[in-house]
């Protein structure tokens, strides 16, 4: 029952407090009511008939896509390793030296005069001189021998950038480095055991 003298107030009251019966505006109105169908179509469309991805189909086909993406920027910087040229941009040898000092120098010294890997400013290499052989050891590693793979660890360009940043080093003579490896056998006569 509304209060005659205004029709919108009601009649109930609690602690002088009462209640306008207004009208919802028409917008309003119609805005719930299309929450409501927005609701039932959802549902239908992902839940009963099954039409759309859900999150975590979603979600895999992003990652799927992503993959592939990864996969095929490996494989042209691996199919591209042997006509690389060492990187002479400063900005990409600072980086190089940063990756080095956090990742290889635990192993290989900070100057590279080596430690449990080998001297990388000598002219010894045990795999090989080239700029492309370094980049060959520094993406698929040694397993065997302690040295590390970086494929899929670094990103393609890092390990370009570090792998110009050690060659800058080739000559530099660290005080202390680690001995040659891989030095030719010396000539030897017939030995007594032969
Ligand atoms: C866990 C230790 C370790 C870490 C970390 C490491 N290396 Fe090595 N590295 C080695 C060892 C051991 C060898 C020698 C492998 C062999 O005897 O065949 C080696 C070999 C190499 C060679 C080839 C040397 C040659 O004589 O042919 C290069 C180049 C090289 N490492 C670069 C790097 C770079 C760049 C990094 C950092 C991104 C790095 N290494 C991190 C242990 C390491």
């Amino acid at each position: 029952m509304n209060d005659p003298k205004d029709p919108l107030l009601m009649d109930h009251e609690a602690d002088g407090i009462r209640e306008l019966d207004n009208n919802l505006p028409r917008w309003w109105v119609w805005l719930f009511y299309l929450t409501i169908l927005f609701a039932v179509a959802y549902t239908l469309y992902y839940h009963v008939f099954m039409m759309g991805n859900l999150q975590a189909a979603e979600y895999k086909l992003e990652m799927d896509a992503g993959d592939k993406i990864k996969s095929v920027a490996l494989q042209k910087f691996e199919s591209g390793l042997a006509s690389m040229q060492p990187l002479k941009d400063e900005v990409v040898l600072a980086q190089g030296l940063q990756t080095f000092k956090t990742l290889c120098a635990p192993c290989h010294r900070e100057d590279a005069g080596g430690l449990v890997g080998p001297n990388l400013t000598d002219d010894y290499w045990i795999h090989g001189p080239t700029f492309a052989d370094n980049l060959k050891v520094i993406w698929n590693g040694v397993p065997d021998k302690g040295m590390v793979s970086w494929k899929g660890v670094l990103q393609p360009m890092d390990i370009h950038a570090v792998a110009s940043y050690i060659h800058t080093l080739r000559g530099t003579k660290p005080p202390n480095p680690k001995p040659p490896e891989n030095l030719a056998p010396a000539p030897t006569g017939p030995s007594e055991f032969e």
